[in-house]
């Protein structure tokens, strides 16, 4: 952002490397060949961080790391439906009981007025959640540790991989680099034992019926359609969409959290809402609060800010195309440095200050991205988010306690690859209203 500041819209960033920081940029890197016209293959994945990392990490390709735009578009069909807003609704008794499993583990853990690791709470949450939707089963914890290790050395090796990335735009050295980093695999690879044993088997072989409404069985259920997937493609994509989605929803709850307890009067107005709308914790259904105002206000004013997957990852390689009236040859790497856009005071008035009352329908506000490769599980992260801040906020009144040691923007944060380091510390109290309500 600083260097936006002091040198515009366009800055080379690194030898090999262009960063803009215009809505323009959005469209014609993300969305090529869609509203923005040009070429729709004229920026990819290929030979960029993602790549490599992809390359290095799973035991196939998946929705996330594929580069080639068929193979891309079948992995994407194939696990399509189980992102539809139907599917989600039908998937919401399994989101909303590990809700109340997680908020029996706060009754116990904030007793006697402990001191709780609310982004911790809200990580593991997730994990069952999301591992529960993903494979049918919650994924061991000792995985989420594994994940957590996985995404520090990642962020840890950002400044080595940026200078790889520069080293594999050259076309010979290039493969070299790859093939020689790819194999060793152990350095990086995601634990293939992530999957409870037989899960999967069970899930191809048995046609397993008691759970019709995961990730898994719909992805199965597209064989029927003549989208055939590999054992190990269907393990690298539900493995991997545990991991996308737990990290950018948790990023996402951490935030709107931090931004809602520094200022007391916007977590009331929060409370306020929920308070006024539902009589009963047990009313607040995905359906009922899909359209809150200002609850959708907190979470998308919070992703406006602290945008949960900005940096290095979303990088895309030119294989030669026009952005804000420049040729950018192939070979170069191309951001879009979204913190800075949702941020910029050439888009929004006051862009420093958390106001949930602002409009989310903004051509400057992208936290999903846009095109091809925008967020498949947007519906889900949001969905996830609105049901565990609501009922968070309806059942609890909390307390931030680490308000003076923990500022998220431009100290206790870094965020080259993936936001690393936030930890949001409460203080909670049943709200007397749930108490004389249940
Ligand atoms: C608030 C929560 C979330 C945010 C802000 C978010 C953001 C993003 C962004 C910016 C991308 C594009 C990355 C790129 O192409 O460079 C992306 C891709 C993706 N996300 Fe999310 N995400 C969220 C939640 C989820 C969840 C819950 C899931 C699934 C469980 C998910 C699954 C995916 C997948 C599969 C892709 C790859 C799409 C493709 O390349 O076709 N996301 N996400």
């Amino acid at each position: 952002m600083k260097l936006h500041d002091h040198y515009g819209d366009v800055v080379r960033v690194g030898l090999n490397t262009v960063s803009f920081a215009t809505t323009g940029a959005l469209s014609a890197v993300h969305n090529a060949g869609g509203s923005a016209g040009g070429d729709k293959e004229s920026f990819t994945k290929k030979g960029t961080i993602e790549w490599l990392l992809g390359a290095m990490s799973w035991s196939a390709t998946n929705i996330l790391t594929a580069v080639n735009p068929k193979a891309h578009e079948k992995l994407r069909k194939a696990v399509q439906p189980a992102f539809t807003i139907r599917e989600l609704r039908k998937q919401e008794a399994i989101q909303q009981n590990w809700i109340t499993t997680y908020h029996a583990r706060l009754d116990l853990d904030g007793r006697e007025d402990a001191e709780i690791n609310i982004t911790e709470h809200m990580s593991q949450l997730v994990w069952d959640m999301l591992g529960d939707l993903s494979f049918g089963n919650p994924l061991p914890k000792s995985q989420l540790v594994k994940f957590n290790r996985l995404k520090k050395i990642a962020c840890a090796m950002s400044p080595v991989l940026e200078v790889m990335q520069n080293v594999l735009a050259i076309p010979l050295v290039g493969s070299c680099t790859k093939a020689f980093v790819t194999s060793f695999p152990g350095m990086f690879q995601i634990p293939r034992d992530i999957l409870p044993v037989g899960t999967l088997r069970d899930y191809v072989t048995l046609e397993r019926t008691d759970r019709s409404h995961d990730f898994l069985s719909a992805i199965v259920g597209t064989e029927r359609k003549g989208i055939h997937l590999t054992q190990d493609e269907l393990q690298s994509n539900a493995a991997m969409l545990v991991m996308v989605g737990q990290d950018a929803t948790v990023t996402c709850l951490s935030s709107t959290l931090y931004f809602l307890l520094r200022d007391p009067n916007q977590m009331a107005r929060l409370r306020d809402e929920l308070s006024e709308t539902f009589p009963t914790e047990s009313e607040i259904t995905g359906e009922a609060i899909s359209r809150l105002p200002f609850l959708n206000g907190t979470i998308h004013e919070a992703m406006r800010l602290i945008s949960p997957a900005n940096g290095t990852g979303t990088h895309r390689q030119s294989q030669g195309g026009w952005v804000e009236g420049l040729w950018i040859p192939a070979g170069v790497t191309v951001a879009v440095d979204q913190y800075t856009i949702q941020r910029s005071p050439k888009y929004w008035k006051h862009p420093e200050e958390y106001r949930p009352e602002r409009c989310d329908d903004h051509a400057a506000y992208r936290p999903f991205l846009l095109g091809s490769r925008a967020c498949l599980g947007r519906e889900l992260g949001l969905q996830v988010a609105r049901l565990v801040l609501a009922r968070l906020a309806f059942r609890y009144e909390m307390r931030m306690t680490n308000k003076d040691s923990f500022v998220w923007e431009k100290r206790d944060c870094d965020s080259s690859y993936l936001w690393l380091g936030h930890k949001v510390m409460v203080r909670l109290t049943e709200a007397a209203a749930t108490t004389e309500a249940t």
